[in-house]
């Protein structure tokens, strides 16, 4: 706990020193999101690092939320504690594979979640994440041809709540495919009372089981502002620390995946950020994201044009 301790106050007075700013997303360990100068879902870490007037941006999260932050600051210097830190989700749409799909349907704007590789954003037109992505689809006329990529889940939640008929990639993020519905109907049997609150990554059989359907900042802000006392939770298991946090006097029962015998809900890439990663990237600086200028050139475009519509 001392060197825990020690940790702490180190990495703090390293940001002081250094001018950096440490952002985490809500899925890292509870220690890392307390340590934070901020927290958020991916739009909102987006927002604030096309804001913020530090010189070092330390992204603990995945890859993709570095990039962005990097596309977004090219002039500052952007780290993530282990670079191994990627996403099922953004693997699942290499950009080559989604350029040729692009090419093999013309006419179609091209809509893509943030959950992707700086190079897969660089063939989109427009970027979203799961707090704006119905708005910015609503946006377009209701006879656009859209392809919406890489999510098939998320892809499919937005057609069915705007009734679009977009063309979906088939990609899909290991950890919200694998909650079982059998398991949440149990929950909602010993637990009549409770909400269920799912992200839109989840398969739609799960969804069809919620009371709300969400990013990760929209589900915490239901379960601060809902006036019931217990709450099973269909998304990452990093979230629950932020909730309990904010309302402690709640219950929130994380959704069980499949196989019982693995950590499933928990991701594993998230997981990666530890404390003493996140001191040594501080202290040596590195490992740094960088962007091919070329890719960034064309890749910031369709994540400027998301933020200006969710303005
Ligand atoms: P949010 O944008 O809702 O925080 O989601 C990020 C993510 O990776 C979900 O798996
Ligand atoms: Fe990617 Fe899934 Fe992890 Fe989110 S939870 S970062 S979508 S692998």
């Amino acid at each position: 706990i001392a060197k825990e301790l020690d940790l702490k106050s180190e990495i703090r007075e390293l940001c002081r020193k250094k001018n950096a700013v440490i952002m985490a997303h809500y899925y890292t360990e509870g220690i890392i999101q307390d340590l934070a100068d901020f927290v958020g879902d991916s739009l909102a870490l987006a927002q604030k690092a096309a804001k913020t007037e530090a010189d070092i941006i330390v992204m603990c999260g995945v890859h993709f939320m570095g990039e962005t932050n990097k596309i977004l600051c090219p002039g500052k210097k952007v780290l993530v504690p282990d670079l191994n830190a990627t996403c099922s989700l953004a693997e699942s749409c290499p950009a080559d594979e989604f350029s040729r799909f692009v090419s093999a349907h013309p006419g179609h704007t091209v809509i893509s979640y943030v959950n992707t590789t700086a190079a897969t954003k660089a063939v989109t037109d427009v970027v979203v994440t799961s707090s704006n992505a119905r708005q910015i689809v609503e946006s377009f006329p209701s006879d656009e041809k859209i392809i919406f990529g890489p999510d098939r889940n998320l892809g499919n939640y937005i057609n069915s709540v705007t009734g679009r008929n977009m063309l979906l990639w088939d990609g899909a993020c290991h950890v919200h495919e694998k909650f079982s519905v059998e398991k949440i109907l149990e929950l909602k049997e010993s637990h009549p009372e409770a909400k269920v609150l799912a992200h839109p990554e989840c398969k739609g059989a799960v969804l069809k089981l919620a009371d709300v359907v969400g990013s990760t900042a929209a589900l915490l802000k239901y379960a601060i502002r809902h006036e019931g006392k217990e709450f099973i939770v269909a998304t990452e298991s990093g979230i629950l620390h932020e909730m309990q946090k904010a309302c402690p006097e709640k219950t929130f029962i994380p959704a069980p995946p499949d196989d019982s015998t693995c950590a499933c809900n928990e991701c594993n890439y998230m997981r990666l950020i530890t404390l003493e990663k996140l001191y040594n990237t501080l202290k040596y600086e590195w490992p740094e994201i960088v962007v091919d200028a070329e890719v960034a050139e064309k890749a910031v475009k369709p994540i400027h044009r998301m933020l200006e519509i969710s303005e």
